[in-house]
């Protein structure tokens, strides 16, 4: 076994951690395919490989960065705090994936001009290795996502060179990066060969601070060798960088407003550009504060993913989830869980977020064994820990978008954390620093916690939260910030719960917002379905909880998403009596970069619209506008307030809508009537077969259009169209969130059978001119049970009016999943145009982005394809719809509302399904038409559905009429 696998030194061999930056020194790009063969062990690997006369011709090829098992080589494995190997650190297993990587390249003669030095950079490796220059060992290193140098002037010639790097996917470093995330390796970021001319730059600190109340920035550059400093734009030409610059007025950079200024650092040996942003950050006043500003975040926890090349990500995918985020009024980021690419944190810069940059560090597993030999308190671990850190604050200290310091996730306490804590302060005096794991919050500078309950963010909010053994910690506790690190489970359909959770960070200043996890579902393309925890044949695996974000793995916004963008928008425009109240919800900025317009919609159909003129509008103040003047109308009309970017930015073009409000400014006139029954003239007929039934009363029940079963009562036609009529439906395919928390809805509901319901006909009688079904349903092996009366009568122009009345049974002590009907139209239905709340999906907790309006979709495109599959699509509110298709269809009228799925396969198929792939369209389109769905929650980590969104067993009634849609006549 080669020592330094299992030894607690972090690396040997490096050069010490700097800024990371690029300058007009020259550099040779080493990214590209290299010659590659994987070992399954050590003992396995080939001898010789650093040799430069090594014959690879029988090797492989793979592109770097990459990461091996995206390519073929092995499997990925996800675990989520299990380690997948025994924990006896720093040892790993002799199983131990490992990577030869070859390759040469050129360099000019007199590279780098006269007198340079040469550095090789590696920006990450995964997750050990040593690496040879022409033959020459350079040293090793650990820390997967930490750059790592090597000097290699000495070795370098002109002409050709052979690198040679071996890597290993365990390493006592593994113990340290117990992410819950894929375990992947290679090498994953940019190799670069750097000159280093004489006189050049090492390192440098940009510290840029803005006083807000003077409007003056200060500006001092430390650099390792004396260096001259240029930033045009405020008048500072070739003055001295290591000195105090007072300039009296600059722009603040900000998230809402990443203001930069371009500047050049000169040395006798090379010119760096620089971009810099004047910000301070300050923790005063129990408040984290950025220019004398309390800041809320409305954040994202970001790992960095890509469905088919893993954690190898290219500049165009940071940038998308930037612009994603933007446009989805996202403004922070925590790196969970490690630095990430450095191009990002640039594009954070210009582009604007907040960011919680965060150390890769977490030793989560030392869980399940009590947290015995945890490294966080073990001091032969120091070194590993420190190392880390430091890498982390030097690489990545010149960004203004960094805020905070995080030290890592997951690691229990311990002294090593505290030195790391201890030793950022010290380098960096200027940034707060973050780490949740420690609840009494010794070494931080804000408090944080993850998936605490709207209950307890409450009492946090208001400082009263549960005092803390002793006294001066609970004080210094008490007087700290507080952020939900890590909150709303993004997991499958969901969260739920989120505007109560912001209300909150609105009404206590103490509450400054939070993180949502996780931003991107890990999945893996596989064919055309994503593949999660336990496909790769891993023995132990987390399944599906690696897909838990807000965009699906392709990027795609999950409907998650659109509703965090609604609860967060930074402008809220509400009404009250005839007026409108805009609020601006930015902490810094006014509203002069957007444009109000309004649109006034009858029944879904635009009839006016106009625009708003606001006056000036600081942060966080609000005004009143009359409501504009709008025409007559006699249907249900709605006003919907626009607030859209008045001209392009670089992360959305003009016209992006950034936030909206609606008001309801005429309702419905009136439920539609209900039948009478008076007149008698359609009666419930009683038709007897004659078409070859064996006995006289085998013939179906009419009424109406209708046509009924005469055993069972259910309505197999309206007109010429046949269908599988409605009959009630208590259950909906589990969410992740049904299948979490303690105990898990979805086991309670299967206890008490609700997912084998039976319905057992108790008469079929007419009454004044209705067709009255009376029904039990209830699960095998269970006294509970529910009521269900269906009365049928008929409405105005022929239409079948129906009145479920629910009435439950027995000592019931677990909510209904789902209240409603179910039924089963021919598969020729494709389209689905409805009024309601549209056009995505929504639910009890998970509601805010679904607006009234007119929508269509295709019965494919009301289906959202959670990763896992699961209950989705549910359309909420809905006055009407029409489910039709080449040969007609069927119209379906709410009193006065009810909720609507569609779907090719039943909610026992979608239950049953563990991919998307499984989902095939059978021969029918399923249809549910509900009165309520049981709230979301997010309790696949984290609290449950709030007592106000849950669906308890209660006596209801639904009321829906029914019409047949004709044939479209060409
Ligand atoms: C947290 C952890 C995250 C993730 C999440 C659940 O405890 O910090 O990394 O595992 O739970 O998805």
């Amino acid at each position: 076994m080669t020592s330094y696998l299992t030894g607690f030194a972090p690396g040997a061999g490096r050069r010490e951690p700097r800024a990371g930056f690029t300058s007009d020194a020259p550099r040779i790009e080493l990214n590209g395919p290299w010659r590659f063969h994987l070992s399954p062990s050590v003992a396995e690997a080939p001898t010789g490989v650093a040799d430069p006369e090594f014959d690879d011709s029988g090797w492989g090829e793979l592109p770097v960065p990459s990461l091996w098992q995206m390519h073929g080589h092995g499997s990925p494995a996800y675990t989520n705090v299990d380690y997948p190997f025994p924990i006896e650190p720093p040892f790993v297993p002799d199983e131990n994936p490992t990577g030869d990587y070859r390759r040469d390249f050129e360099v000019p003669e007199g590279w780098g001009g006269d007198g340079a030095a040469a550095v090789l950079r590696f920006d990450g490796v995964d997750s050990c290795f040593t690496a040879w220059l022409n033959g020459h060992e350079l040293g090793f290193s650990t820390g997967s996502r930490l750059p790592t140098e090597f000097e290699v002037t000495e070795y370098l010639r002109p002409g050709r060179n052979v690198l040679a790097v071996r890597v290993h996917q365990w390493s006592a470093g593994s113990y340290l990066e117990d992410q819950d995330m894929w375990w992947l390796s290679g090498i994953f970021r940019d190799v670069t060969l750097l000159a280093r001319p004489a006189g050049a730059l090492d390192d440098f600190f940009v510290h840029a601070g803005y006083d807000a109340a003077t409007g003056a920035g200060t500006l001092r550059v430390e650099t390792s060798v004396p260096a001259r400093l240029t930033v045009a734009e405020l008048g500072l030409v070739d003055v001295p960088a290591d000195a105090t610059h007072t300039i009296a007025a600059v722009r603040p950079w900000t998230a809402e407003t990443p203001r930069l200024y371009q500047a050049e650092l000169s040395t006798a040996g090379e010119r760096v550009p620089l971009r810099i942003g004047f910000r301070t950050v300050t923790v005063e006043d129990g408040l984290l504060k950025v220019n004398g500003e309390r800041v809320l975040f409305r954040g994202v926890n970001r790992h960095e993913w890509h469905p088919e090349h893993g954690r190898a990500l290219s500049e165009e995918t940071m940038r998308e989830d930037i612009l994603l985020m933007k446009r989805h009024n996202i403004n922070a980021v925590r790196t969970s869980h490690y630095p990430p690419h450095q191009r990002f944190l640039e594009l954070c810069d210009e582009l604007g977020l907040w960011v919680v940059d965060e150390c890769d560090l977490e030793t989560h597993g030392f869980l399940f064994v009590d947290w015995r030999d945890n490294p966080s308190d073990d001091p032969r671990w120091r070194e590993a820990y420190l190392d880390r850190m430091r890498r982390t604050v030097e690489r990545d200290k010149n960004h203004p978008s960094v805020i905070m310091w995080s030290l890592g996730n997951e690691s229990g306490t311990g002294r090593n954390l505290e030195e790391m804590a201890a030793w950022t302060r010290r380098r960096d005096p200027d940034r707060p620093i973050h780490y949740e794991h420690d609840w009494d919050s010794r070494y931080v500078d804000v408090y944080s916690r993850m998936y605490a309950s709207h209950e307890e963010v409450d009492a946090i909010g208001r400082r009263a939260e549960e005092p803390l053994e002793d006294a001066g910690a609970d004080a210094h506790r008490r007087a700290l910030p507080f952020v939900l690190c890590e909150y709303a489970h993004a997991m499958g359909n969901g969260p739920g719960g989120l505007t109560e959770y912001q209300r909150l960070f609105e009404t206590h200043p103490r509450c400054q917002g939070g993180f949502v996890w996780e931003w991107i579902d890990h999945g893996i393309r596989r064919g055309d379905h994503f593949a999660y925890g336990g496909d790769f044949g891993e023995e132990l695996h987390d399944g599906n909880f690696v897909t838990d974000g807000l965009v699906f793995p392709d990027r795609t916004p999950s409907p998650g998403l659109v509703e965090y963008k609604k609860v967060i928008e930074p402008v809220r425009i509400t009404a009250e009596a005839d007026l409108l109240r805009v609020t601006n919800l930015y902490d810094f900025r006014d509203l002069s970069h957007l444009s109000f317009g309004w649109t006034l919609e009858e029944e879904g159909v635009v009839v006016a619209d106009g625009t708003l003129e606001l006056p000036e509008l600081p942060a966080g103040a609000s005004t009143e506008l009359p409501v504009p003047r709008l025409p007559e109308t006699t249907g249900e009309s709605w006003l919907t307030v626009r607030a859209v970017l008045a001209e392009d930015t670089p992360w959305a073009p003009a016209g992006h809508e950034v936030a909206w409000g609606q008001v309801a400014v005429r309702p419905a006139p009136g439920a539609a009537s209900p039948a009478t029954s008076t007149t008698g003239s359609t009666p419930v007929s009683t038709s007897v077969s004659t078409s070859g039934g064996t006995g006289a009363a085998a013939g179906p029940v009419t009424l109406g259009p209708g046509t009924f079963d005469r055993l069972t009562g259910r309505l197999t036609a309206i007109g010429g169209l046949a269908l599988d009529g409605p009959r009630l439906d208590l259950w909906r395919a589990p969410t992740d969130n049904d299948r979490g928390g303690f105990p898990a809805m979805e086991k309670v509901w299967r206890g008490v059978g609700l997912d084998r319901l039976r319905h057992r006909v108790i008469g079929i009688d007419r009454e004044d001119g209705s067709l009255v079904v009376r029904t039990r349903v209830a699960p095998a092996a269970r006294d509970i049970g529910v009521l269900a009366t269906y009365r049928w009568s008929l409405g105005a122009g022929d239409r079948l009016r129906l009145t479920l009345e629910v009435e439950p049974q027995g000592p019931w002590q677990v909510p209904f999943p789902r209240l409603g009907l179910r039924m089963a139209l021919p598969a020729w239905i494709d389209r689905v145009r409805w009024f309601g709340r549209g056009p995505g999906e929504a639910y009890a907790d998970s509601r805010q982005a679904a607006r009234v309006g007119r929508f269509e979709a295709s019965v494919e495109e009301l289906q959202t394809p959670y990763v896992f599959p699961q209950e989705n699509g549910n359309r909420a509110d809905v006055r009407w719809a029409t489910l039709t298709g080449p040969r007609g269809g069927l119209r379906v009228t709410g009193e006065p509302v009810f909720d609507l799925t569609a779907r090719r396969w039943t909610s026992e198929d979608l239950d049953a399904a563990a991919h998307t792939v499984d989902l095939v369209p059978g021969d029918a389109v399923h249809v549910n038409l509900d009165l309520a769905q049981h709230g979301l929650g997010t309790a696949s980590c984290g609290p449950g559905v709030l007592p106000e969104h849950a669906l308890t067993a209660r006596a209801a009634t639904l009321t829906v009429t029914f019409a047949e849609v004709a044939a479209p006549t060409e």
